[in-house]
């Protein structure tokens, strides 16, 4: 499986009349087995991008190819549940032939066995984003989408899904893309780094990571964070000397 995305451009109108350009000219592809990461500044169109290639926004110039038959898995930068079912409902409403054993072993992995039959009203932000993750996960998606997952948990806990969504990746063909503003997260997790430009967002850089998700050590990502500052510290004098 294969996600194409070649955007020529995309505009928000404002309630003024005029328009806003959001994303500039970006093409990329992503393989099954393959996790992109895309990091950029705040407002740059990063979720814009993601709902575009989604096909939840359908207002935007060029062409999108995602496999029709390609079951999604979401994670939105807010939680987005349902706020009048528990937190087992859904989770089983987005995936309705979940096994008990599979919907019980992804609570166990996200620590959310004890919350089951809460209301989304009754959890905190963290715990909300992790049920949006067992939903994304139960689903057993071809593309995962994945805006920000781990923003507002503590770093235990940031690091310990980190390794379950590794985990996941590696256990069938999925395509994944990520959204995060840590360049450790996207180190640990990425196959491809797209660094994209203030708004209108294209791509700036595109850093390949050589070592396998797997054979990544502490050592190996010590290197690989190296490298990518001394790239950035040779943009930014290549810029400044422009
Ligand atoms: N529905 C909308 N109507 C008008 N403008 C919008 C709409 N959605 C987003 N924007 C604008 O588009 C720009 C990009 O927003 P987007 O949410 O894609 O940014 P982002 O890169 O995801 O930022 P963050 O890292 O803060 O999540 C922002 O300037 C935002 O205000
Ligand atoms: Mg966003």
């Amino acid at each position: 499986m294969r996600l194409e995305v070649d955007i020529t451009g995309k505009a928000f109108r404002n309630a003024a009349g005029g328009t806003q350009d959001v994303l500039a000219p970006i093409k990329f592809a992503l393989q099954s087995g393959e996790v992109g990461v895309l990091i950029g500044p705040s407002g740059c169109g990063k979720s814009t991008m993601l709902r575009i290639l989604l096909g939840l926004d359908r207002d935007f110039h060029g062409t999108i190819a995602r496999p029709p038959e390609a079951r999604i898995g979401m994670v939105f930068q807010e939680p987005r549940l349902l706020p009048w079912r528990s937190v087992e409902q859904n989770v089983r409403l987005a995936a309705p032939g979940i096994s008990d054993a599979k919907l019980s072993e992804l609570f166990r992995i996200l620590e959310l066995e004890a919350h089951r039959s809460h209301f989304p009203g009754e959890l905190s932000l963290g715990l909300a984003r992790r049920v949006a993750l067992a939903r994304a996960f139960a689903v057993e998606p071809d593309l995962l989408v994945l805006d920000e997952p781990l923003a507002s948990l503590d770093d235990a806990l940031a690091g310990r899904l980190r390794d379950e969504i590794a985990t996941l990746v590696a256990s069938r063909p999925v395509m994944t893309l990520l959204v995060t503003h840590s360049i450790d997260d996207a180190i640990r997790l990425g196959d491809r780094l797209f660094f994209l430009s203030p708004r209108p967002a294209r791509i700036v850089a595109e850093v390949p990571i050589g070592i396998p998700r797997d054979t990544r050590g502490e050592a190996e990502i010590a290197a690989i964070k190296a490298d990518l500052a001394r790239r950035t510290q040779g943009d930014r004098a290549e810029r400044d000397v422009s």
